[in-house]
């Protein structure tokens, strides 16, 4: 989400992040398998000639046969049940006539609203024959979100997960956006915290069991600077170097996390089969 969208201070306190029961966590455990059930579903669909546009109907018709809700739909304004964001846009592509090439790198992001609760959760899918320095770049942005779910503990701080993430993605050369973040959420699609990519370990409001939130990082091959396209949604890269995202929704536990939005097929990594998730608990 953009990080002025919801008005919050960066360093909210611990105390203002809302901690939630078992039955917060049961209904994000439904939302987050329905939302991861969508991108499942896209695995076989994203493909060359495939308009954006395709995707998102077929999303959009799942989710309202199962009697769930596109979250995105009619939020603040937007149309669309997904956002589809390719190549060099970094997040809040709109889903349209553009067909998919060989080559392109595409992030699908869904959020589902099950029973009140929202499920909010992307992955990268590679199109074709996807170049080297591409792949590259996804499998980068992939081991940033593993570490940055790797350094969520209870008694931890918010600022370890920027700290996992920006160490990872900067040593490999790579830039992490800052305009945009993760976010607190349960029965609200944006809360407290925001949760930046970047940061340093021991900062910002202490982790506790119950906080829910996403890490969504977004890693570019050149610089972190972001612009919005005239449509007031699309945000690509100025220097429109390629951008990378993977997005998990997540509850704190007494001993670790649990990830809501794992694939119930094992379809991880759309972009790359080969690499295994880190599982939480
Ligand atoms: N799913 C996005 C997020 O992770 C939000 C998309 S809002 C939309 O926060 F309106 F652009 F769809
Ligand atoms: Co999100
Ligand atoms: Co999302």
């Amino acid at each position: 989400m953009y990080m002025s969208a919801n008005n919050l201070p960066l360093n909210v306190a611990s105390d203002k992040i809302k901690i939630h029961d078992q039955a917060g966590f049961a209904g994000m455990r439904v939302a987050g398998q329905a939302a991861a059930e969508v991108l499942d579903l896209l695995v076989g669909e994203a493909k060359e000639g495939v308009a954006t546009e395709h995707l998102d109907n077929i999303a959009r018709e799942y989710i309202l046969d199962h009697g769930w809700i596109p979250a995105c739909v009619g939020y603040r304004g937007y149309e669309k049940t997904l956002c589809t964001s390719i190549n060099h846009v970094v997040c809040h592509g709109i889903p349209g006539d553009r067909v998919l090439r060989s080559g392109d790198i595409v992030n699908i992001d869904v959020t589902v609203i099950v029973d009140g609760w929202f499920g909010d959760t992307s992955r990268m899918y590679g199109i074709g024959e996807v170049p080297r320095k591409a792949q590259r770049l996804m499998d980068i942005t992939w081991e940033s979100l593993q570490r940055g779910l790797a350094s969520v503990k209870p008694g931890g701080h918010l600022g370890d997960i920027g700290h996992a993430i920006q160490t990872y993605a900067e040593a490999q050369h790579c830039s992490v956006v800052r305009d945009f973040c993760g976010h607190g959420l349960g029965q609200v699609f944006h809360d407290a915290p925001n949760v930046v990519h970047y940061g340093k370990k021991n900062e910002g409001p202490e982790l506790r069991p119950g906080m829910f939130f996403t890490i969504e990082p977004m890693i570019n091959l050149g610089k972190w600077p972001t612009t919005i396209l005239p449509d007031g949604w699309t945000a690509v890269t100025k220097d429109r170097s390629l951008s990378a995202q993977f997005e998990h929704s997540i509850g704190i536990t007494e001993t670790g996390i649990e990830i809501f939005t794992l694939s119930p097929k094992g379809l991880h990594t759309p972009h790359n089969p080969e690499l295994k998730p880190f599982l939480g608990g």
